[in-house]
């Protein structure tokens, strides 16, 4: 008897880890994350990583998925994120995974998560990551350990916050620190580097920071600079002295030996619209000499606590939160101070501690920011307000959308570029940001007719359109507007893969 006609002795089941790939992605148009143009091919996942690329419609695979018509990218990297506390729940995640990120980074703007261990307060603007009990780390090890077991439904890499440093080691946050203090802070930040955080961030801006000079800042940036780690800085001014500001953080990170990264770089203010051309040439200036990037959103509206000095006339400002009362969120303060019969500064005397968006940008900076080639996109979204700025949900399509499909700003590659490829390199995150073989399958699929922001002032909370799926680590996290309860993202340790 021939050996095909012979019973098996055993029943031979095709198993699934037979077939050569996981997934198979097929039919799309590749847009791989470096700036290239786009092209036709199909893409192939086996465990987390991408393994090939090309013509593959033969292939067997356990899933296969085709994407005729769609775009395949990189899954996006937020670069700029107060997703600390929000990143170890799925829910406070769906802002961002349903707009296809797929890392995000935290401990931005001098906050951090850690190292604080239930501080007796959680001062401005501290308190945008949490309450008192949500600060229990007391090392950077211990957060991430957190995280992991967390099972976060995106990637993280983590800062360490300038501010939560100084609320952990100073007992008096009005003058610069002494030696002592300096002391005790390089060793939690040399600490948090060791465990491999991603570099260092400042918010100076904040009273928290402010009194912080280049004595305290320099030796900080020096030990992030050492082990390879960034310094991003949400700068001590943003409208009129924004130059002044610029010139700061360039000595701080050349004297400190840090790759630099201004935070959500802007001219703020009206006196100040349109200074954006002063800003990039100064930038451009120095990008010769010094390692220097910057992040942004695609809005004309800030967000941040409700600080009563920003209030300026004719500025429209939004209350996103308000401890004593609620119920003003999603109201505009003139408003607000029309009904109560008060000023504008009254009524957001009353409404403190609070949160708001501040309309004070030009769209004409909002452009020309987003098309420096140094740009990269960073949502600064606030997941723990009660009526967020809808940059928190609607950033990175927006920027699709609006700026390179309808406004032609730039090609389409380049979008994704500022969203992938760039910010991957900056954070030295290794094989991730560009679709290559061996690269991980951080994957976002998107259909190029109908990608749009749905957020919007009044309704901010609005998951954005025509992201069909969204792959994190090989796994499919996001599909056709549902997620999983399940993440499989990772806390991603500086210069490591995984
Ligand atoms: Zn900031
Ligand atoms: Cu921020």
């Amino acid at each position: 008897m021939a050996w095909w006609a012979r019973a098996p002795e055993k029943a031979v089941n095709l198993t699934d880890a037979m077939l050569p790939y996981d997934t198979l992605i097929s039919g799309g148009t590749i847009i791989d994350g470096t700036g290239n143009s786009p092209y036709q091919a199909d893409l192939a996942i086996k465990d987390d990583r991408i393994v090939e690329i090309g013509d593959l419609h033969h292939a067997l695979a356990v899933r296969k998925i085709d994407i005729q018509g769609k775009c395949l990218a990189p899954g996006f990297i937020d670069t700029h994120t107060h997703d600390d506390h929000a990143c170890m729940s799925a829910s406070f995640m769906e802002p961002k995974i349903s707009q296809g990120v797929t890392t995000v980074v935290v401990g931005n703007c001098g906050v951090s998560l850690a190292p604080l261990d239930h501080p007796s307060a959680v001062p401005e603007p501290i308190n945008l990551l949490g309450e008192s009990e949500d600060f229990r780390f007391p090392d950077f090890q211990s957060y991430f350990d957190a995280v992991d077991a967390a099972r976060p439904a995106t990637n993280v890499v983590a800062l360490v916050g300038h501010s939560s440093l100084r609320v952990a080691a100073m007992p008096d946050l009005g003058r610069s620190a002494s030696s002592k203090e300096l002391d005790a802070m390089i060793g939690m930040l040399d600490d948090a580097m060791r465990a491999r955080a991603g570099g260092l961030s400042t918010g100076v801006f904040y009273p928290l920071g402010r009194a912080a000079d280049s004595d305290e800042i320099i030796p900080l940036v020096r030990t992030a600079g050492e082990y390879g780690g960034i310094y991003a800085t949400h700068m001590r001014n943003e409208h009129d002295a924004v130059l002044e500001s610029m010139r700061e953080v360039f000595e701080a990170a050349r004297e400190g030996g840090a790759s630099l990264l201004i935070s959500h770089h802007k001219c703020a203010g009206a006196r100040n619209w349109g200074r954006s051309r002063e800003t990039l040439a100064l930038l451009d200036s120095v990008r010769t000499t010094q390692d220097v990037s910057l992040d942004m959103y695609p809005y004309d509206a800030g967000s941040s606590v409700l600080d009563l000095d920003l209030l300026e006339d004719g500025m429209r400002v939004l209350i996103t939160w308000s401890t004593a009362h609620p119920s003003a969120s999603g109201s505009y303060l003139h408003e607000i101070a029309q009904e109560w019969g008060c000023t504008e500064r009254e009524a957001g005397e009353a409404l403190k501690p609070a949160g708001a968006c501040y309309f004070f940008m030009s769209e004409e900076d909002v452009r020309r920011i987003m098309q420096h080639p140094l740009a990269m996109i960073g949502s600064d979204g606030l997941p723990m307000d009660r009526h967020p700025h809808p940059r928190l949900w609607g950033t990175f399509p927006r920027v699709i959308r609006r700026y390179a499909m309808e406004q032609g700003l730039f090609p389409i590659e380049e979008a994704i570029r500022e969203m992938t490829g760039l910010p991957a390199g900056r954070f030295g995150l290794r094989e991730r940001g560009t679709l290559a073989v061996g690269n991980y399958a951080d994957l976002v699929v998107f259909d190029p007719l109908t990608i749009a922001d749905r957020a919007t002032y009044e309704n901010p909370a609005e998951a954005s359109e025509g992201i069909d799926h969204v792959f994190v680590n090989g796994r499919l996290t996001w599909s056709d507007g549902q997620g999983p309860p399940a993440g499989y993202g990772r806390l991603l340790r500086r210069d490591a893969g995984g």
